[in-house]
């Protein structure tokens, strides 16, 4: 059987970026004490074919791929810089692109970046929404970081890192009792 995967998709289009970043290292904390297969994406990754298309099938291969493995990841770990006051555009046109019930119970867990404090509300005025329509299992901790939560790109805050830690022991418990119950390997 393949190893659980958990799978980053962060809505930066620009790089370097914090979010990607910050997504990146969420997704790495997770596989390395559930032990999953790792990896991130961002806009960029994506392509030129995101813009044009209106659905799925309209996605180039690379594309498609990437769609296809946040699809299938056992944990999602999505992010956005704030925008205006919200995630991307790009990042809500690639999740248009999903059926609606493609995500239907997936632990998600939530992140978003901005310039500062103002839009902190973000993950549960705009994220949790957002994966609520798709019934997916939002993790309770969402995390939002500003500017200053980082150096040199690299999430250093404290009180941002132990929100870090809590949402990945929350991911734990998610993925023990979906062994136990025989949902995803362990
Ligand atoms: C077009 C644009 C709009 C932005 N709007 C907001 C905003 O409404 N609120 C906020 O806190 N930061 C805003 N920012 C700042 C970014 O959210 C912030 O710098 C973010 O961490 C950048 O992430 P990145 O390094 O992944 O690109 C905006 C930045 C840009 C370029």
């Amino acid at each position: 059987m393949p190893n659980p995967t958990v799978v980053g998709f962060s809505g930066n289009f620009t790089r370097p970026s914090k979010t990607r970043g910050f997504v990146d290292q969420v997704v790495r904390d997770i596989a390395r004490q559930h032990g999953l297969s790792a990896s991130t994406y961002d806009i960029e990754d994506l392509g030129p074919s995101l813009g044009s298309a209106k659905w799925a099938r309209d996605l180039d291969g690379q594309a498609r791929a990437i769609f296809d493995s946040v699809v299938n990841a056992d944990v999602l770990v999505v992010g956005s810089p704030t925008y205006k006051g919200s995630y991307t555009g790009l990042f809500k046109h690639f999740f248009d692109l999903f059926d609606p019930a493609s995500l239907r119970g997936k632990p998600v867990v939530l992140l978003a970046t901005g310039g500062n404090d103002r839009h902190a509300l973000i993950v549960e005025h705009q994220l949790r929404p957002l994966f609520g329509f798709f019934e997916a299992l939002t993790l309770p901790t969402g995390i939002y970081a500003t500017d200053k939560d980082f150096s040199d790109g690299v999430l250093r805050a404290e009180p941002i890192l132990k929100r870090v830690e809590q949402v990945v022991g929350e991911v734990g418990l998610v993925l023990a009792n979906r062994s136990a119950a025989g949902v995803v390997a362990g």
